[in-house]
């Protein structure tokens, strides 16, 4: 009798404990190296809540920003190996693992403005660049935008000739590689979250960047000009960890797919606003004089960075920077 009524409290607890534990949410740890007041990190916050929303409950997102886990090589390793399941690096970073296409995005004045790059990011040509990413056993789900990048140092930075000499910080491509050389400047590759101390000290002079990741890391405190030479851009693709992202339930993975287009929409509908706004703060800051260039000092630059294209056309391909050229409506290369 005792077993018998050992054996029923035991199922009864089993009863109570097995739908708790079914009910253990998926757990997405998303890390990402900016500050959460900034494009990257509004538009994963939103991802994370609705997210939730969505699916009830049954996902998390655990959002880690500001390099917490992990610094920009790191953390695609880190995707790689399932550590994390999902990231939004930017473009920019994703020769190191070995496609170098995205660094397309890289090429000096190739986005005269954000309409255009949404052609090229919702048409073929963005679905083909995340096809690439299948083999490293990434999924791409969305592109976010930052925005445009202006040029720092401690030095105005208004002809090609200001630049000579200089040591800039860059993100790991080649294609920023080239662009800092054409202006006979010196590249070095570092991760985001080392750039301000290696402004302050000195161990770099300048650096590229958008309004609101400047301000984000105080980056236009320890740089007395910020030049608006908005000469390239920083966006992000949105990835996951393939394997994880293939094992999910299929609604909840279209329940994450619905909360991801719906973040996509929030996000880069007010990217352009926040930069607008930091922008607008470093100027009130007084810590950094905005530098505006005159039509012809714009040209100049333009001048001075066109070989890259050429130089770099074999490494990203040339008949993918036409391909890009031609579905924003412009002339292409030869
Ligand atoms: C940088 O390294 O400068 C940026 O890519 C950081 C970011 O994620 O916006």
């Amino acid at each position: 009798m005792r077993k018998i009524m050992f054996l029923g409290a035991a199922i009864a607890a089993l009863g109570f404990i097995m739908p708790a534990a079914a009910q253990q949410p998926i757990i997405i740890k998303f890390s990402h190296v900016v500050a959460p007041n900034t494009p990257k990190g509004l538009a994963s916050q939103k991802f994370a809540e609705l997210a939730a929303k969505y699916t009830d409950g049954k996902v998390k997102v655990e959002v880690y920003p500001n390099s917490q886990l992990y610094k920009d090589k790191e953390e695609l390793e880190a995707l790689q190996l399932g550590a994390v399941q999902m990231l939004a690096p930017s473009l920019s970073k994703f020769g190191p693992i070995g496609v170098k296409e995205f660094e397309v995005f890289d090429l000096p004045y190739i986005l005269p403005d954000l309409a255009s790059l949404r052609k090229v990011t919702d048409g073929p040509l963005g679905k083909k660049l995340f096809s690439l990413l299948e083999k490293k056993g990434i999924t791409g789900l969305a592109y976010w935008d930052n925005g445009f990048k202006e040029m720092s140092a401690n030095k105005k930075l208004i002809a090609p000739e200001d630049y000579k000499g200089l040591k800039f910080r860059i993100q790991s491509s080649k294609v920023l590689e080239a662009q800092f050389r054409s202006l006979g400047a010196i590249p070095q590759v570092m991760a985001f979250s080392e750039v301000y101390q290696a402004l302050q000290t000195g161990v770099v002079d300048g650096q590229e960047n958008t309004p609101s990741n400047m301000y984000t890391q105080k980056m236009h405190e320890v740089q007395k000009y910020t030049t608006l030479t908005n000469h390239g851009y920083i966006g992000y693709a949105v990835i996951a960890n393939k394997k994880f992202w293939d094992g999910l339930p299929a609604d909840v993975r279209g329940q994450l797919e619905k909360a991801m287009k719906e973040a996509t929409e929030y996000g880069n509908g007010q990217s352009a606003k926040e930069n607008t706004e930091a922008l607008e703060e470093m100027r009130k800051s007084g810590k950094t004089e905005l530098i505006t260039l005159t039509k012809e000092q714009d040209d100049a630059m333009r001048k001075a960075m066109l070989p890259v294209y050429k130089d770099v056309g074999s490494r990203v391909g040339k008949d993918l920077i036409n391909e890009f050229l031609k579905e924003e409506g412009r002339p292409t290369i030869d």
